[in-house]
């Protein structure tokens, strides 16, 4: 019979606990996964209860409390503070989100908090983004043209600007790059080597709807792949997980017609 043995770090032991300082009336607690590539040890779940009348509405909040107040050395990525940059993109109450936008009284029970899942962990909350900003810089995110450089800005219609922005302003330009829909979607969990992902698949999409980008034909062949793109199957978790509301489904599907149309 075949024996499997867990990969070392597989295992997630309890760890340490921190109580509310005395006196808090209004406690939440938060579970936190915890692993340091510089010990050799395996992952942990600290737990740290902390007093809400004396931290702000968000998880992101109670995160930079436990930080500046309880455990200087909880690990995670934040910048902006307000759904723009992607930073603090993980896995809350089991669902890939923005810590800056997620309530915390949108969770009922204990805050379980992981890195997002299915990507190499550099140290806590924070996944190793090189292997999908490699497949970004592969889908060549920038406008190419052959045309002669016009002496003031290439002009773009109303309607095509749209195919950008989208009407409600959802459109794929409106995308954060956070991943949290790649690290949502089984397909790319199990073939993130070849699969493009649908975060990534959105930015190429980005730039083959954009009327001034003069490389449609290129990148459609670029994706022209059974891996890249059509390992797509459609599950929609990617479209589910997005906390912009953004439809990634929707754009992979609507390459896959384009490939189609041109043949
Ligand atoms: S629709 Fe495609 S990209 Fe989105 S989760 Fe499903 S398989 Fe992944
Ligand atoms: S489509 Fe949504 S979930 Fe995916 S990377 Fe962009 S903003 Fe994040
Ligand atoms: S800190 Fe920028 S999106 Fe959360």
């Amino acid at each position: 019979m075949a024996q499997f043995t867990l990969p070392r770090h597989s295992k997630i032991k309890p760890g340490k606990k921190y109580d509310a300082a005395n006196g808090a009336k209004r406690t939440k607690t938060f579970k936190i996964y915890r692993w340091d590539p510089d010990d050799a040890e395996n992952p942990r779940m600290d737990v740290y209860t902390i007093d809400l009348d004396k931290c702000g509405p968000m998880v992101l909040d109670a995160l930079i409390k436990i930080k500046n107040e309880v455990d200087g050395s909880l690990t995670f990525r934040r910048s902006c503070r307000e759904g723009i940059c992607g930073s603090c993109a993980m896995n809350i109450d089991g669902r890939n989100t923005l810590a800056c936008t997620k309530a915390i009284d949108d969770v009922g029970g204990d805050v379980k908090i992981t890195p997002l899942p299915h990507m190499n962990v550099v140290k806590d909350l924070v996944p190793d983004l090189n292997p999908v900003y490699a497949q970004y810089q592969a889908i060549e995110p920038w406008m190419k043209t052959d045309s002669a450089a016009p002496t003031k800005e290439r002009l773009q219609s109303a309607d095509d600007a749209n195919k950008l922005n989208g009407e409600d302003g959802h459109g794929p330009a409106a995308c954060i790059l956070c991943f949290c829909c790649s690290t949502s979607c089984p397909s790319y969990w199990w073939n993130s080597d070849r699969f493009f992902g649908p975060a990534i698949l959105l930015q190429a999409y980005r730039w083959i709807v954009d009327s001034r980008d003069e490389a449609t034909g290129e990148r459609l062949d670029q994706l022209e792949d059974p891996f890249r793109l059509y390992r797509c199957h459609t599950i929609m978790n990617c479209t589910n997980a997005c906390p912009k509301g953004l439809n990634p489904a929707r754009a992979i599907a609507e390459i896959k017609k384009k490939m189609v149309e041109r043949q």
